[in-house]
Parts: structure tokens; C-alpha cells; sequence
């Protein structure tokens, strides 16, 4: 590279990108000089993330994507193309969590369908359109937003079972993946369990901060050549499936 080359930016998308821990993530990696494509679900929101972070100096941009919405998948996967040619990062943050502490027993069937398709298919469906060309620049880091709740190794407790069966599945998809890409070692794909953090998902007695529950999600995102692939990372350490 000559002297008057600058490297190409970095692009990230984010989903669910408005508040809670996607909005910290998007903070996070645009202060590390990467260009955010921001996703919320309405045009406002978009725009209101936009002015926040270009006044703070980042290179943060909008798109409106309800994630289970395929058509509004492949317009975002059409702009990614036409404007930046590339995708570095790809998080898949967007989730629900409506059975919080609910017993299974009673668990309506239909919301177990809706939870499965917001945090687990449309990653999923993210996850195959993206991928291609993520093969093709030879880059990429994929973070899957999981959790603790999903672990059955530690878990201590019954209830939240559509949830958490959404973040098992999450992590599966997220290890069997991987596999699939060990020929192409430059694309990472983890999943992160970012502690209870304080959001409208985690309540307002949730330890730690949505910034400080970014932290890992972030150091995925950012993962070096010879960072790992295929795990499940808490406070970037491995934590049980
Ligand atoms: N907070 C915790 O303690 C905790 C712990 C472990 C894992 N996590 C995971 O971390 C991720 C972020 O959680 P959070 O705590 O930041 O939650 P949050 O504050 O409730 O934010 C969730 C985000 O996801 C978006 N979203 C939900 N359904 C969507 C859909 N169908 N299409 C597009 N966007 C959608 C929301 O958009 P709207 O504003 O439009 O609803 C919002 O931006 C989730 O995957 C969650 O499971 C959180």
C-alpha cells in the first residue's frame, strides 16, 4: 500500500441497535474508528441514533429492519452491497425475552414460535446472507447475543424456557456453523452471554451496565486473526454450553 492509501473502514451491522446493549455495541465499535449500520425498527429511532452518535463524532449509519421481515433482510443485505461493498461485522443482537421466570408448563405454544423466529431464525436467515461475502473478502466476525440462561451445564433453575431454549438453539446454530466455515479460519463466529445487565430486557436491578455487558460482544466483534471460533465467551472467558 503507497503512503496515500488509507485502509478501507471496517463495517459493522448491528440489529436491534436503538437502546439496551445494541446501542452500546454500536457506541463501542464506532469509537474504534468502524463504520455502524445501525438497525431499529422505525425511522425515528434511526434517526435520532444518527444525530446522537454523529455529534459525538462516530460514523454511525441507519437502517429500519424488523429482523423476522425477509424482505426488509435482503433490501438491508441489497445496501450493504451498493453502499460499502462489504460486511466485517455482523451482531446479531435483536432479542425478546416475554416468558421471563414463566413456568413452561403454561407456556403458549405460538409465543414460543415468535420467540424462536426473533432470536433464533432471523440470526439464522442474517447469518446465511451475509456469510457469502464475508467468504469472499476473506474477513469476518460474527457475534450471536446469547446467554447465561442458556447454559444447561450451570443451570440451577426451570422456568423462561422459550428464551431459553431460543439461546441453546442460538448457540448451536453458532458451534455447527462455525464447523461449516473451518475452511475459511479469517471468519469468526461466537456467541456472547453478556451478564444481567441493566436494560428494559434485564430490569433495573440488573448489576452491570449495558456498557459493561458490551464489553465481550465487542472483543468478539474485534476478535484478531488468531482469535477463537465457535464458542461461548462471558466476561471473554469460555463459558459452558
Ligand atoms: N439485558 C440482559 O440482562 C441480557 C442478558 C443476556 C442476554 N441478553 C441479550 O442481549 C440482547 C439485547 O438485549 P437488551 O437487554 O439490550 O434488550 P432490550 O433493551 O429489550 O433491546 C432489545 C432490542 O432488540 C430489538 N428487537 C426486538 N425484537 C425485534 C424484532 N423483531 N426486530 C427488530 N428488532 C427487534 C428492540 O427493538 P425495539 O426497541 O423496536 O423493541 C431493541 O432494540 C438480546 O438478544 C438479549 O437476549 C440480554
Amino acid at each position: 500500500m503507497s503512503h496515500t492509501e488509507t485502509p478501507t473502514q471496517r463495517v459493522a451491522l448491528v440489529t436491534g441497535a436503538n437502546r439496551g446493549i445494541g446501542l452500546e455495541v454500536t457506541r463501542q465499535l464506532a469509537r474504534q474508528g468502524i463504520h455502524v449500520v445501525a438497525t431499529t425498527r422505525s425511522e425515528s429511532m434511526g434517526q435520532a441514533l444518527v444525530n446522537e452518535m454523529t455529534a459525538a463524532g462516530l460514523s454511525v449509519s441507519s437502517f429500519v429492519l424488523e429482523v423476522t421481515d425477509t424482505e426488509q433482510c435482503q433490501a438491508l443485505f441489497g445496501h450493504i452491497s451498493k453502499a460499502y461493498g462489504r460486511l466485517d461485522i455482523l451482531v446479531n443482537n435483536a432479542g425478546i425475552a416475554p416468558d421471563q421466570w414463566q413456568s413452561g408448563f403454561q407456556l403458549d405454544i405460538d409465543l414460543f414460535r415468535e420467540v424462536m423466529d426473533v432470536n433464533v431464525y432471523s440470526a439464522l436467515r442474517l447469518i446465511q446472507l451475509f456469510t457469502p461475502m464475508m467468504q469472499s473478502q476473506g474477513y469476518g466476525r460474527i457475534v450471536n447475543l446469547s446467554s447465561e440462561l442458556a447454559s444447561l451445564a450451570t443451570s440451577e433453575m426451570g422456568s423462561t424456557l422459550a428464551y431459553r431454549t431460543s439461546k441453546g438453539a442460538l448457540n448451536t446454530v453458532t458451534k455447527l456453523l462455525s464447523l461449516e466455515l473451518k475452511d475459511a479460519p479469517n471468519i469468526k463466529m461466537n456467541a456472547a452471554a453478556p451478564g444481567w445487565c441493566q436494560t428494559e430486557l434485564g430490569g433495573e436491578g440488573a448489576p452491570r451496565t449495558a456498557a459493561e455487558g458490551a464489553d465481550t460482544v465487542v472483543w468478539l466483534a474485534t476478535l484478531p486473526e488468531d482469535g477463537p471460533t465457535g464458542g461461548f465467551y462471558r466476561d471473554r472467558e469460555p463459558y459452558p454450553w
